[in-house]
């Protein structure tokens, strides 16, 4: 029996990946193995969190996060509500997100899940509401249930992480997505490098352990998996590019920039895609290649291991 079996995640909060220790993230990864196989087994159901309220608080777009939480938290057995931002909430009537978190809290959710364009944006509700906050994604800082589900994607496909290499490819410096991967990756026994032209890789790269790439032949020779990243076009500020057809020719993932990587290459996308730039559609779309639908069937699963283990968490705590 591993080692870890009896080990229990044991945060009431799930900000992001740094914090997290391997025992950690394996439990989550494990607990949702078992939703999975539930799941295609059609005994997708539970009542783990019956009686419990799940809100998600979307303050930036989402289609597959979003959906996912809300589906992880019906299938737990929560009541699973949307809170409406933009034009149709009171942020549009200006009020502040301090005032927004202190009216959801005085509603007693049991698990707060949060989307918000600014950096730090679940920290700052964790320390303002009683709920279990869960950061679906904050600015350019951290998407922790992204790393995770890409990670028990990648594992159900290659098997252990250890020693194999991840390229991580495309807008790096802004992706929230990038920034847990590493950090996840890394903890999981993985080497990581990244790909980017040089404005758009982070200064701080080998302080996080990753191996940084300006060439794409030589950042994907010998990688077991590739992940590309969609140019995060609402966070360039001034930094655009010139030329997208210059960047997809010396930077996109296709077929053959793939023929540097090992042969049993795995593609990745945490979507939304954009076609022909980051990634070719012929490379995305084939199944011997790209396991970007396993990842978001595995978005549903990850999620139900991290909204039970928080809200059981803060539950125990008292809180
Ligand atoms: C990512 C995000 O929102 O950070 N998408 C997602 O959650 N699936 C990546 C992106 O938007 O490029």
């Amino acid at each position: 029996m591993p080692a870890h079996t009896a080990y229990r995640f044991p945060h009431a909060q799930l900000l992001g990946v740094a914090g997290l220790n391997r025992l950690d993230a394996e439990d989550l990864l494990d607990t949702a193995e078992s939703h999975l196989i539930a799941a295609r087994d059609g005994r997708a159901k539970t009542d783990v969190l019956r009686g419990a309220a799940v809100l998600t608080a979307f303050f930036e777009p989402s289609t597959r996060t979003r959906v996912s939480f809300e589906l992880a938290a019906k299938r737990l057995g929560a009541d699973a509500l949307n809170i409406a931002t933009g034009s149709a909430s009171a942020e549009a009537k200006g009020e502040r997100l301090a005032d927004t978190l202190a009216t959801l809290d005085a509603m007693r959710p049991d698990v707060l899940v949060i989307r918000h364009a600014a950096a730090g944006a679940a920290r700052f509700a964790a320390a303002r509401v009683k709920a279990a906050v869960v950061n679906a994604g904050d600015g350019c800082h951290e998407h922790p249930t992204q790393a995770l589900l890409d990670a028990f994607a990648l594992r159900r496909r290659i098997g252990s992480l250890e020693g194999k290499t991840v390229a991580i490819c495309g807008d790096v410096a802004r992706s929230r997505v990038a920034r847990s991967n590493l950090v996840l990756l890394q903890l999981l026994g993985a080497r990581v490098r990244l790909l980017a032209p040089q404005p758009w890789l982070p200064v701080d790269a080998a302080v996080w352990g990753a191996e940084p790439f300006t060439d794409r032949s030589a950042a994907l020779a010998g990688a077991h998996a590739v992940m590309a990243l969609r140019i995060q076009t609402e966070r360039t500020e001034g930094a655009s590019l010139a030329s997208t057809a210059d960047y997809a020719a010396a930077y996109r993932i296709d077929r053959d920039a793939l023929a540097a990587c090992d042969r049993d290459v795995v593609v990745m996308h945490p979507g939304p895609a954009n076609r022909g730039v980051e990634v070719t559609s012929d490379v995305l779309d084939d199944p011997d290649l790209s396991i970007a639908g396993a990842q978001v069937e595995a978005g549903v699963a990850v999620r139900m291991a991290v909204l039970a283990a928080v809200a059981r968490n803060a539950r125990e705590a008292g809180r």
